[in-house]
This record gives structure tokens, sequence and C-alpha cells, in this order.
């Protein structure tokens, strides 16, 4: 069916803005408020109270969702998780005990390298749960259980909508597999779904940023290179916002967990290189800020995304600096996502490249 691009210039720039909505109605699927818990609308065929071990494979975008909900899943339900993306899971022969988990992630649903991966699993004795965005997909099909994004038709070849529906997905998932091994308590759940619940508004706030990153997009058009830093669950966004630029700007781009920065990126930094730093007030925010020292010590650009105690405990200069309101720590790559996305998409107008279909690149990705 014909999906219109409305008043927006791009297929792009009306995924992002559809976020507040669609993520919405992804966790209207997902959370009972009346309850307060998350609640799937199917039982799931297996036990997760069980569960020894978690295996994720899926490739670009929605690698980075299953890199997010690793962090989850390890922190809410302490199950161990391994993650690889789907073009080296399915080739490397992991043992897996019969009975584990596989969770594969596909926006498409058609992804070669996914479905392989599925397969591979399934012939592991694994129970394959895929979070796909489209439900007659055939990784869908070949599932025992299908749990979707409810993100709608995705067009922009550079996924949005579809990976923070992801997100929203995989966050209810960790809530429910924490609640049924008893790893958090009622409370703690009540207090999760009501964090979940705040995603919509604060993703709306986030794209009132849009005129700022717009701004910041002018300098970046001229940059030869690109660093993203982020910690926790910020560093699976650092790796997405460094993909996001370098598929529709063509701008080199490369994402590192803050702390590696000592171990090699260090030496590419001077006066020249951007270095986009994701850094909400969690735990782990110090240790970013440190991190961030080293960048201005060697006159680093730094553009710092952070929230209001983070602005305020960061204390020293950077070039520019996005402020998101103060949030739990569990939705920050919900929302973070968001300026990620609007500073790959304004760069890329700057540079007049073809956003909605960049060079080389296919939407979905059905051979190997
Ligand atoms: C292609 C697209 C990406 C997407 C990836 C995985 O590379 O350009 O945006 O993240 O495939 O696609 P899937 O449909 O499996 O999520």
């Amino acid at each position: 069916f014909l999906v219109e691009k409305g008043n927006f210039r791009h297929f792009m720039a009306k995924e992002m803005h559809e976020q507040p909505e669609v993520v919405s109605h992804t966790l209207a699927h997902y959370l009972d408020l009346a309850a307060e818990t998350v609640q799937l609308p199917g039982k799931l065929p297996f036990d997760i109270a069980t569960l020894d071990r978690v295996s994720i494979a899926a490739c670009g975008t929605a690698y980075y969702a299953g890199l997010v909900a690793k962090y989850w899943i390890e922190r809410i339900a302490r199950i161990p998780v391994e993650i690889d993306v789907a073009s080296e899971f399915r080739y490397r022969e992991a043992p897996l005990a019969p009975g584990g988990l596989m969770i594969v992630i596909s926006q498409s649903g058609e992804t070669a390298d996914t479905l392989a991966s599925l397969r591979y699993a399934k012939a592991c004795g694994q129970h394959v749960l895929a979070v796909v965005n489209v439900p007659t997909s055939t990784i869908a099909r070949e599932a025992d259980v299908v749990v979707p994004t409810l993100a709608g038709p995705e067009i922009g070849v550079a996924s949005t909508k579809a990976f923070t529906c992801q997100l929203a997905t995989l966050a209810a998932l960790a809530v429910l597999a924490g609640r049924e091994r008893g790893t958090i308590s009622t409370d703690e759940e009540r207090r999760l779904v009501h964090a979940l619940v705040e995603v919509p508004r604060l993703m709306n706030e986030a794209l009132k940023l849009g005129p700022q990153i717009e701004q910041i997009a002018r300098t970046f058009a001229k940059a030869q290179d690109v660093l993203y830093l982020g910690r926790g669950t910020s560093y699976p966004l650092a790796l997405e916002g460094a993909l996001k630029l370098k598929e529709i700007s063509y701008i080199h781009a490369e994402g590192y967990a803050a702390g590696e920065l000592k171990h090699g990126p260090i030496a590419l930094i001077d006066e020249k290189m951007p270095v986009v730093v994701i850094a909400p007030h969690d735990p782990v925010f110090e240790k970013t800020m440190s991190n961030m020292q080293e960048v201005a010590a060697r006159g680093g650009r730094i553009i710092l995304l952070t929230d209001e105690t983070g602005r305020r405990a960061a204390g020293f200069e950077t070039e520019a600096t996005l402020v998101l309101p103060d949030m739990d720590p569990l939705i920050a790559p919900l929302v973070y996502a968001i300026p990620v996305q609007l500073l790959a998409y304004h760069t890329a107008v700057q540079m007049g490249t073809d956003v909605d279909q960049p060079r080389n690149l296919a939407k979905s990705v059905t051979v190997e």
C-alpha cells in the first residue's frame, strides 16, 4: 500500500517524528497500565524463569538494539546474554545447550544472515523468539514465538522508528523476565513500567532539539571523521550514531566504548574531529566525564548529549551541549536515539545526499 511523506521532506524525517506515537503503540501492546505490569498478549512456549542463557543475533541497527537488550536482560533478569552479528553467528558453530533461548531481531524479517542464525539455533534445540516488524515475514513464520514491534512500514533505508520500537519491546521483555525470575520486586516492576510510559512524552521533548541539531550539523558536514563515545547502554547508541552518520552522510564515523578511547582512538583526536559524547546522568556518568576530559585536553571538539543533571555536573567547555530532561536510566537509549538520528539526518541534508536511499545500501539484505 501507499505510504506518503506528508509534510516531511524525507521518509526518514517523517519516521523520526512518528516515534512518540509508534513507540507508545508498541508499549501499549506489552504494558498493562491498570495493573502496572508487563504483560505479553500470548503465553510464551518456554519457561523464562528457568533459562540458563540467552543468545541474540541480528544485523545493522537491529544488532545495536540487541546490544542494548543484553545490558537490560543481564541487569534486570540476571540471565547471561551472548550476542553476535548474524553473519558471524551463523558460521561460528557456537555450542548452544538445548532448551536455551535465541532472540533474533529484524525490522524486515527477511535478512538472510538473521534467518540463517534462526535456523542454526533451531537445529540446536533453542526456543526462537523473533522481534520483528513485518508479521508476515519469513523470520516471523519460522520463529517459535513472535513478539512484534508495531512501528508500521519503514521506508527510509536508515532504520529509525523500527529501532526504538525494538528497544521498547526488548525493554518490556527484560522487565517481564525479571519479574518471572524474581530478580525484581513488584515495586521495581511498577517503577520500570512507569519509566517506560514516560518515553513518548520524552521523545517529543527530544524532537524539540531539532533546530539546535541543525546548527551543529552545519559544522559536522565539514568533518572528515566523527567519533561517538558512550558507556553502558550508551555504548550501543554510540555505535548506532556512527552507523547512521556513515549510512546517510557518507562521513566516516566510529562508535567506541568510552573506556576504550585510551586504547587507540585517542590518537586520532585533534581540533578538527568532532567527538559526540552520549552521557545521561547514570551510574557511569562520572567515568564518561573523565574520558571527555581526555578529549578536551587534546583540543577535541566535544558535542555532549546529556540531561539537566549531567549538564550541571559536567563542568567544562564543550562545543555544544544538547540537554534532555532527567529520566530513568532504563529508558535513556530510547530517548537519546532521537538526537543521534537527528544529527545524522541534518548532516546528510546539509551534504545533499539521498537521505532515504543512500548509495550502495538496501533496506533489506536478503542475499548473503
Ligand atoms: C540493512 C538496513 C539497516 C538494517 C539492517 C538489518 O542493512 O539498511 O537499516 O538495520 O539491514 O535489517 P533488518 O530488516 O533485519 O532489521
